[in-house]
């Protein structure tokens, strides 16, 4: 299939473009820079240099493919605009979309199934979901990722190496959704092979470590001998805004409806058994 793909030199999108050029698929994937298409074009996927601000710029190779896959995340004050904007353009493109959300859309408690009522920490996404489920579009809802460059478990490696200790909100007993970077791209190239429509799917694995257990692993891992930092809530927001609330929240997601619609099956088990591989990857990728 031909896919077009926003925030293809993201975390998450860089994943999703290269699983699916793995599987077979021709795919094409927004970037901003020269610099960033070279190192797409060498991983044999298409580059488009644009933005997400100028959908114009980028609508011939959107609307050239079968399946547009929006993983493109500008964070900041335009933050909502942005994305509705590029969820509109994707859209009025034509053809399937692929929306990437997110299970802090559940806010905390669960277990949560994609039909769960929850308390989003971003009620603007839940509009821009409805948008694409009611285009018969997919919704995907990853948990926190980990593995290869890191996102939200780059904060703890960081801290690890320049402050002798991972930092946590709260006395990290909370336990976090999560998924593996690997596992996740597969989840996106079973939704677009596998051509669910309307659609909500949770991607976390069945892991159950704590914030702790996890942050300890990557202490011990970055060589701070699992030191961690419990940061009160209020510094927490301080340092990291409203994504405070985000590494606060203690959930539990459930993904069975992609292991029945989709055989989705994550392979990876958790962060902290190879918390040592995952510190080497985010080591290499600074
Ligand atoms: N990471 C997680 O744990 C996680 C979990 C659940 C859901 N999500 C969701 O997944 C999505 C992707 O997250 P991520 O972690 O992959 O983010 P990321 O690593 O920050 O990647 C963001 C991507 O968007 C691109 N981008 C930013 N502004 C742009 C603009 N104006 N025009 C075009 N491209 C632009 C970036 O390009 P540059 O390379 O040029 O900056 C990059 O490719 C987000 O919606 C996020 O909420 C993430």
């Amino acid at each position: 299939m031909k896919i077009f793909l926003t925030g293809a030199s993201g975390y998450i999108g860089r994943a999703v473009a290269e699983g699916l050029r793995r599987r077979g698929h021709r795919v094409s994937g927004l970037v901003r820079t020269p610099a960033k298409a070279k190192a797409l074009a060498a991983r044999e996927i298409e580059p488009v240099v644009g933005d997400m601000r100028q959908p114009k710029g980028w609508e011939r190779p959107a609307r050239n493919a079968d399946v547009r896959i929006h993983c493109a995340v500008e964070y900041g004050a335009d933050y909502e605009k942005l994305d509705r904007g590029a969820v509109e353009a994707l859209l009025a493109f034509g053809g399937r979309l692929l929306y990437t959300s997110g299970v802090w859309q559940y806010g905390p408690g669960g277990p949560f199934v994609e039909s769960s009522a929850g308390a989003p920490l971003m009620p603007w996404r839940s509009e821009h979901e409805k948008l694409v489920l009611a285009a018969s579009g997919v919704v995907l809802r990853p948990g926190c990722v980990y593995g290869g460059a890191g996102g939200l478990t780059g904060l703890w490696f960081q801290g690890a190496v320049e402050h002798k200790a991972a930092p946590i909100v709260g006395d990290g007993a909370n336990r976090w959704a999560v998924v593996h970077l690997e596992d996740l791209a597969c989840l996106y190239a079973l939704a677009v092979e596998g051509e669910p429509a309307g659609e909500i799917l949770n991607g976390v694995d069945a892991s159950r470590f704590t914030v702790r257990e996890m942050a300890e692993a990557a202490s011990r891992a970055a060589g701070a001998g699992g030191a961690v930092s419990a940061l009160s809530f209020a510094d927490a927001e301080k340092r990291y805004g409203g994504m405070a609330h985000g590494l606060a929240l203690d959930q539990r997601v459930d993904a069975s409806k992609a292991a029945r619609l989709l055989g989705w099956n994550p392979r990876f088990n958790g962060f902290p058994p190879d918390a040592d591989a995952f510190f080497a990857a985010w080591n290499a990728s600074r």
